[in-house]
Protein backbone atom coordinates (compact mmCIF):
# COMPACT_ATOMS: atom_id res chain seq x y z
CA UNK A 1 0.00 0.00 0.00
CA UNK A 2 1.26 3.48 -0.94
CA UNK A 3 1.85 5.14 2.07
CA UNK A 4 4.28 8.33 3.30
CA UNK A 5 6.94 7.63 6.13
CA UNK A 6 4.42 8.82 8.69
CA UNK A 7 2.05 5.90 7.92
CA UNK A 8 -0.49 8.17 6.36
CA UNK A 9 -0.98 8.33 2.45
CA UNK A 10 -0.66 11.38 0.88
CA UNK A 11 -3.12 12.93 -1.83
CA UNK A 12 -2.55 14.87 -5.33
CA UNK A 13 -4.51 15.91 -8.24
CA UNK A 14 -2.71 16.75 -11.46
CA UNK A 15 -5.10 19.00 -13.33
CA UNK A 16 -7.47 21.50 -11.78
CA UNK A 17 -9.80 21.75 -14.68
CA UNK A 18 -13.70 20.40 -14.42
CA UNK A 19 -12.59 17.32 -12.98
CA UNK A 20 -9.68 18.23 -11.23
CA UNK A 21 -11.88 21.12 -9.28
CA UNK A 22 -14.36 17.92 -9.23
CA UNK A 23 -12.03 15.81 -7.22
CA UNK A 24 -10.96 18.54 -5.53
CA UNK A 25 -14.47 19.50 -3.34
CA UNK A 26 -14.55 15.52 -3.05
CA UNK A 27 -11.69 15.71 -0.64
CA UNK A 28 -12.60 19.50 0.63
CA UNK A 29 -16.12 17.63 1.70
CA UNK A 30 -14.07 15.22 3.77
CA UNK A 31 -11.76 17.48 5.30
CA UNK A 32 -9.36 15.80 3.72
CA UNK A 33 -5.95 17.43 2.89
CA UNK A 34 -5.13 16.92 -0.93
CA UNK A 35 -2.30 18.74 -3.31
CA UNK A 36 -3.35 20.33 -6.90
CA UNK A 37 -1.11 20.91 -9.70
CA UNK A 38 -0.90 22.35 -13.13
CA UNK A 39 1.52 23.09 -15.54
CA UNK A 40 1.23 26.97 -14.16
CA UNK A 41 2.59 28.80 -10.79
CA UNK A 42 0.46 27.58 -8.13
CA UNK A 43 -0.48 31.36 -7.15
CA UNK A 44 -1.90 31.44 -10.17
CA UNK A 45 -5.02 28.99 -9.23
CA UNK A 46 -4.46 29.25 -5.58
CA UNK A 47 -7.88 31.58 -5.36
CA UNK A 48 -9.72 28.82 -6.59
CA UNK A 49 -8.48 26.36 -4.73
CA UNK A 50 -9.17 28.52 -1.54
CA UNK A 51 -12.60 28.91 -2.99
CA UNK A 52 -13.27 25.16 -2.50
CA UNK A 53 -11.51 24.76 0.83
CA UNK A 54 -8.84 25.05 3.10
CA UNK A 55 -7.58 21.44 2.71
CA UNK A 56 -7.00 21.85 -0.81
CA UNK A 57 -3.44 23.27 -1.55
CA UNK A 58 -1.75 24.50 -4.56
CA UNK A 59 1.65 23.31 -5.38
CA UNK A 60 4.14 23.12 -8.69
CA UNK A 61 4.09 19.94 -10.30
CA UNK A 62 7.37 18.75 -9.13
CA UNK A 63 5.63 18.96 -5.20
CA UNK A 64 2.45 17.41 -6.16
CA UNK A 65 3.99 14.05 -7.40
CA UNK A 66 5.77 13.70 -4.39
CA UNK A 67 2.23 12.14 -3.10
CA UNK A 68 1.57 8.56 -2.40
CA UNK A 69 -1.43 8.80 -4.50
CA UNK A 70 -2.19 11.04 -7.79
CA UNK A 71 -5.07 11.59 -9.43
CA UNK A 72 -4.54 12.02 -13.48
CA UNK A 73 -6.69 14.93 -14.21
CA UNK A 74 -5.39 16.04 -17.58
CA UNK A 75 -6.30 15.37 -20.79
CA UNK A 76 -5.06 12.09 -22.60
CA UNK A 77 -2.62 13.65 -24.80
CA UNK A 78 -0.94 15.35 -21.72
CA UNK A 79 0.06 12.51 -19.83
CA UNK A 80 2.92 11.69 -21.01
CA UNK A 81 4.37 15.45 -19.81
CA UNK A 82 3.12 14.50 -16.06
CA UNK A 83 4.92 10.85 -16.15
CA UNK A 84 7.93 12.82 -17.26
CA UNK A 85 7.44 14.79 -14.07
CA UNK A 86 9.11 11.65 -12.42
CA UNK A 87 12.86 9.35 -13.33
CA UNK A 88 9.98 6.17 -11.66
CA UNK A 89 6.35 6.10 -10.58
CA UNK A 90 7.49 3.01 -8.39
CA UNK A 91 5.65 3.33 -4.81
CA UNK A 92 2.97 5.63 -6.22
CA UNK A 93 -0.30 5.13 -7.07
CA UNK A 94 -1.96 6.88 -10.11
CA UNK A 95 -5.69 6.96 -10.91
CA UNK A 96 -6.67 7.32 -14.19
CA UNK A 97 -9.29 9.73 -14.65
CA UNK A 98 -8.66 10.58 -18.01
CA UNK A 99 -10.99 9.72 -21.00
CA UNK A 100 -8.77 9.34 -24.37
CA UNK A 101 -12.26 10.14 -26.26
CA UNK A 102 -11.52 10.91 -30.14
CA UNK A 103 -8.26 8.78 -30.21
CA UNK A 104 -7.97 6.35 -32.65
CA UNK A 105 -6.99 3.01 -31.01
CA UNK A 106 -4.63 2.07 -33.04
CA UNK A 107 -2.61 4.88 -31.58
CA UNK A 108 -2.90 2.73 -28.26
CA UNK A 109 -0.95 -0.14 -30.38
CA UNK A 110 -4.70 -2.14 -29.75
CA UNK A 111 -4.33 -1.29 -25.79
CA UNK A 112 -7.04 -0.12 -23.35
CA UNK A 113 -6.38 3.47 -23.11
CA UNK A 114 -5.24 2.68 -19.23
CA UNK A 115 -3.21 0.24 -19.94
CA UNK A 116 -1.36 2.61 -22.67
CA UNK A 117 -1.41 5.46 -19.65
CA UNK A 118 0.46 2.77 -17.32
CA UNK A 119 2.68 2.01 -19.41
CA UNK A 120 4.00 5.85 -19.31
CA UNK A 121 3.96 5.79 -15.52
CA UNK A 122 6.91 3.14 -14.69
CA UNK A 123 6.86 1.41 -12.18
CA UNK A 124 3.45 2.78 -10.53
CA UNK A 125 0.82 0.92 -9.57
CA UNK A 126 -2.23 2.17 -12.03
CA UNK A 127 -6.18 2.34 -11.02
CA UNK A 128 -8.50 3.21 -13.12
CA UNK A 129 -11.14 5.73 -12.17
CA UNK A 130 -13.88 8.41 -11.59
CA UNK A 131 -14.11 8.97 -15.18
CA UNK A 132 -17.31 7.78 -16.25
CA UNK A 133 -19.15 10.67 -14.45
CA UNK A 134 -19.44 14.22 -16.51
CA UNK A 135 -17.79 16.86 -14.01
CA UNK A 136 -20.61 18.56 -12.82
CA UNK A 137 -22.00 15.15 -11.32
CA UNK A 138 -19.02 14.47 -10.07
CA UNK A 139 -18.80 17.48 -8.30
CA UNK A 140 -21.90 17.07 -6.45
CA UNK A 141 -21.90 15.22 -2.89
CA UNK A 142 -22.48 11.19 -3.97
CA UNK A 143 -24.86 10.63 -0.94
CA UNK A 144 -27.62 11.21 -3.24
CA UNK A 145 -31.63 10.13 -2.94
CA UNK A 146 -30.60 8.06 0.30
CA UNK A 147 -27.50 5.75 -1.34
CA UNK A 148 -23.89 6.76 -2.58
CA UNK A 149 -23.25 7.48 -6.02
CA UNK A 150 -21.10 4.55 -7.68
CA UNK A 151 -17.88 4.80 -8.78
CA UNK A 152 -16.13 1.96 -11.06
CA UNK A 153 -12.46 0.81 -10.25
CA UNK A 154 -10.12 -1.13 -12.56
CA UNK A 155 -6.62 -2.61 -11.93
CA UNK A 156 -4.06 -5.03 -12.52
CA UNK A 157 -2.82 -4.34 -8.86
CA UNK A 158 -5.46 -5.97 -6.73
CA UNK A 159 -4.00 -3.85 -3.53
CA UNK A 160 -3.56 -0.61 -5.41
CA UNK A 161 -7.63 -1.30 -6.60
CA UNK A 162 -8.46 -2.04 -2.59
CA UNK A 163 -6.45 1.31 -1.45
CA UNK A 164 -8.34 3.43 -3.81
CA UNK A 165 -11.98 1.42 -3.36
CA UNK A 166 -10.94 2.35 0.52
CA UNK A 167 -10.39 6.24 -0.61
CA UNK A 168 -13.02 6.35 -2.64
CA UNK A 169 -15.59 5.08 0.64
CA UNK A 170 -14.18 7.65 2.50
CA UNK A 171 -14.66 10.11 0.30
CA UNK A 172 -18.82 9.23 0.06
CA UNK A 173 -18.44 7.35 -2.80
CA UNK A 174 -19.69 3.42 -3.60
CA UNK A 175 -16.26 1.87 -5.22
CA UNK A 176 -17.18 -1.00 -7.91
CA UNK A 177 -14.50 -3.29 -8.78
CA UNK A 178 -14.20 -4.01 -12.45
CA UNK A 179 -11.19 -6.55 -12.08
CA UNK A 180 -8.01 -6.08 -14.83
CA UNK A 181 -7.60 -3.23 -16.89
CA UNK A 182 -7.94 -4.96 -20.40
CA UNK A 183 -11.36 -6.30 -19.04
CA UNK A 184 -12.87 -4.08 -16.55
CA UNK A 185 -10.96 -0.87 -17.50
CA UNK A 186 -12.21 -1.35 -21.16
CA UNK A 187 -15.56 -1.29 -19.93
CA UNK A 188 -15.61 2.50 -18.59
CA UNK A 189 -13.36 4.10 -20.97
CA UNK A 190 -13.69 6.14 -24.16
CA UNK A 191 -12.38 3.90 -27.44
CA UNK A 192 -11.73 6.10 -30.23
CA UNK A 193 -15.34 7.93 -31.02
CA UNK A 194 -17.48 5.55 -29.08
CA UNK A 195 -17.64 5.40 -25.30
CA UNK A 196 -17.56 2.31 -22.45
CA UNK A 197 -20.55 0.52 -21.80
CA UNK A 198 -20.71 2.06 -17.89
CA UNK A 199 -19.60 5.57 -19.22
CA UNK A 200 -21.83 8.38 -18.33
CA UNK A 201 -24.42 6.76 -16.17
CA UNK A 202 -25.85 8.19 -13.49
CA UNK A 203 -25.53 5.27 -11.45
CA UNK A 204 -26.20 5.00 -7.42
CA UNK A 205 -26.03 2.18 -5.21
CA UNK A 206 -28.88 1.81 -2.12
CA UNK A 207 -27.13 -0.35 0.47
N1 LIG B 1 -15.03 17.12 -18.09
C1 LIG B 1 -15.67 15.99 -17.81
O1 LIG B 1 -16.91 15.98 -17.59
C2 LIG B 1 -14.89 14.70 -17.74
C3 LIG B 1 -15.54 13.54 -17.27
C4 LIG B 1 -14.80 12.38 -17.11
C5 LIG B 1 -13.45 12.35 -17.42
N2 LIG B 1 -12.86 13.48 -17.93
C6 LIG B 1 -11.45 13.40 -18.28
O2 LIG B 1 -10.72 14.15 -17.31
C7 LIG B 1 -9.58 14.75 -17.90
C8 LIG B 1 -9.60 16.26 -17.61
O3 LIG B 1 -10.75 16.81 -18.22
P1 LIG B 1 -11.22 18.27 -17.83
O4 LIG B 1 -12.57 18.45 -18.43
O5 LIG B 1 -11.03 18.49 -16.37
O6 LIG B 1 -10.15 19.15 -18.65
P2 LIG B 1 -9.78 20.69 -18.42
O7 LIG B 1 -10.90 21.40 -17.74
O8 LIG B 1 -9.29 21.18 -19.73
O9 LIG B 1 -8.56 20.62 -17.38
C9 LIG B 1 -7.32 20.05 -17.72
C10 LIG B 1 -6.35 20.43 -16.61
O10 LIG B 1 -5.10 19.79 -16.86
C11 LIG B 1 -4.04 20.72 -16.65
N3 LIG B 1 -2.87 20.27 -17.40
C12 LIG B 1 -2.71 20.17 -18.74
N4 LIG B 1 -1.48 19.65 -19.04
C13 LIG B 1 -0.86 19.44 -17.85
C14 LIG B 1 0.40 18.93 -17.47
N5 LIG B 1 1.30 18.51 -18.39
N6 LIG B 1 0.71 18.87 -16.16
C15 LIG B 1 -0.17 19.27 -15.20
N7 LIG B 1 -1.40 19.76 -15.51
C16 LIG B 1 -1.74 19.84 -16.79
C17 LIG B 1 -4.64 22.03 -17.13
O11 LIG B 1 -3.97 23.12 -16.54
P3 LIG B 1 -3.06 24.19 -17.34
O12 LIG B 1 -3.35 24.04 -18.81
O13 LIG B 1 -3.49 25.49 -16.75
O14 LIG B 1 -1.67 23.83 -16.99
C18 LIG B 1 -6.05 21.93 -16.56
O15 LIG B 1 -6.06 22.36 -15.21
C19 LIG B 1 -9.65 14.43 -19.40
O16 LIG B 1 -8.82 13.32 -19.67
C20 LIG B 1 -11.11 14.05 -19.62
O17 LIG B 1 -11.31 13.15 -20.68
C21 LIG B 1 -13.54 14.65 -18.08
Amino acid sequence: MSKSKNNVASYAIIGFGNIGRALAKAFARNGTEVSVATTRDPESFASAAAAIGPTIIPQTLAEAVKADIIFLAVHFGSHPDVARALPTWQGKTIVDVTNAYGVPPEKLGGLPSSRFVAQAFTGGRLVKGFNHLVAAVLAQDPAVHGGRRVVFLASDDDGAAAEIATLSENLGFSPIQLGGLSEGGLLVQARGNSWGKLIFKDLVRFD
